[in-house]
């Protein structure tokens, strides 16, 4: 039994394994290859693609999918070990878990970062929690470390624009927002496109660094695949000669001394905001890219979103793809 949570789950042979057969899948599809399966979805956060892109999978492909909120419809639940549910949390993970296993073929489970301590975070503790816990496959739709599905469409879309991938430069570029956002997303990028080899470039302004131990992941993965990472903090340096710009909104590093800061840091750096001035000095064919959804003049130029350079809506297309066949391997590894 497999789970696809995090990118240790695929190693660098993995990512490019599944980009590859989501390629081949989009030109001729596979078919009804998940007839009799049942995906149960349960989500602890909000979604558009993430949800209604596995629903499209399991339609598509024969199988049927159910989907749970905890908190809203499903009942709160605690993931912690040890501690007394006197709160509002009626239901603990460890029988959540073992229940929905029983219903579902697999189970995929969205929950986001508490955002108060990025080491909280990358421990991963409600992702943590239902691999231990659950009987069938886990397939993560972004929890407090990684985006998982996100990383494998970005790379695919990637992939399909730029051909071999081997030392393509690529950036990720720190945006503004109104409010400290979760590091999954940028995580992932730079995991996944580390282990697709590429040059990954992340800027941001000082206080933003991402967790080190996905740092140190993705220096791992590059030195793998013959990739790089760099880090600094000027945007414009970064974006020199890059072949794609993603951007993307995340929060300081966690735990500040003063929880008001980290709104306040998020607005200090309106000048980073991504347009075609931020992209001009990239490649001349260089795209726009971003996990969605996007602040449209806040995070991104909405005129730059609205361009031919702007390849957003092909990477939420792209999760669609990319999830077929971490459902496909799923299904595999319990057969
Ligand atoms: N990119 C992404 O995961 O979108 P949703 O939050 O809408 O699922």
């Amino acid at each position: 039994m497999q789970h696809m949570t995090h990118i240790e789950d695929l190693g660098m042979e993995g990512v490019h394994a599944v980009v590859e057969q989501a390629m081949t899948w989009k030109r001729q599809h596979p078919g009804r290859h998940l007839e009799d399966v049942l995906l149960g979805m349960l989500f602890f956060n909000p979604s558009l693609r993430t949800r209604a892109s596995f629903e499209a999978v399991m339609a598509r492909a024969g199988g049927q999918s159910m989907v749970l909120e905890a908190g809203k419809g499903a009942w709160a639940m605690e993931h912690r070990d040890g501690v007394a549910m006197d709160g509002e949390r009626p239901e603990h993970v460890r029988e959540a878990a073992a229940v929905l296993s029983r219903y579902v073929d697999v189970l995929a489970v969205r929950a986001f970062a508490g955002l108060m301590d990025d080491a909280e975070d990358e421990a991963d503790p409600v992702m943590r929690a239902f691999r231990a816990h659950a009987t069938v496959p886990v397939i993560s739709m972004e929890s407090a470390r990684e985006h998982l599905c996100q990383g494998l469409a970005d790379v695919l879309t990637l992939r399909e624009r730029l051909g071999p991938l081997q030392g393509q430069p690529v950036t990720l570029s720190w945006a503004p927002h109104i409010k400290p956002l979760p590091k999954a997303v940028p995580n992932s990028f730079l995991l996944s496109a580390a282990a697709a080899g590429c040059q990954v470039r992340v800027a941001h302004p000082p206080g933003f660094e991402l967790p080190a131990g996905v740092r140190r992941q993705a220096e791992a993965l590059a030195a793998q695949s013959g990739g790089e990472v760099q880090y600094g903090h000027e945007q414009l340096e970064a974006m020199a000669g890059s072949r794609a710009v993603y951007a993307k909104a995340w929060g300081p590093v966690l735990p500040l001394a003063d929880e008001q800061a980290a709104a306040a840091m998020m607005k200090a750096h309106p000048d980073w905001r991504v347009g075609a001035g931020q992209l001009a000095p990239a490649s001349a064919d260089a795209f726009l890219m971003h996990c969605l959804p996007v602040r449209r003049d806040l995070e991104v130029e909405a005129a730059l979103l609205d361009s031919g350079a702007s390849a957003v809506v092909d990477q939420a297309e792209n999760r669609f793809h990319v999830q077929r066949v971490l459902l496909d391997m799923a299904m595999q590894s319990i057969a």
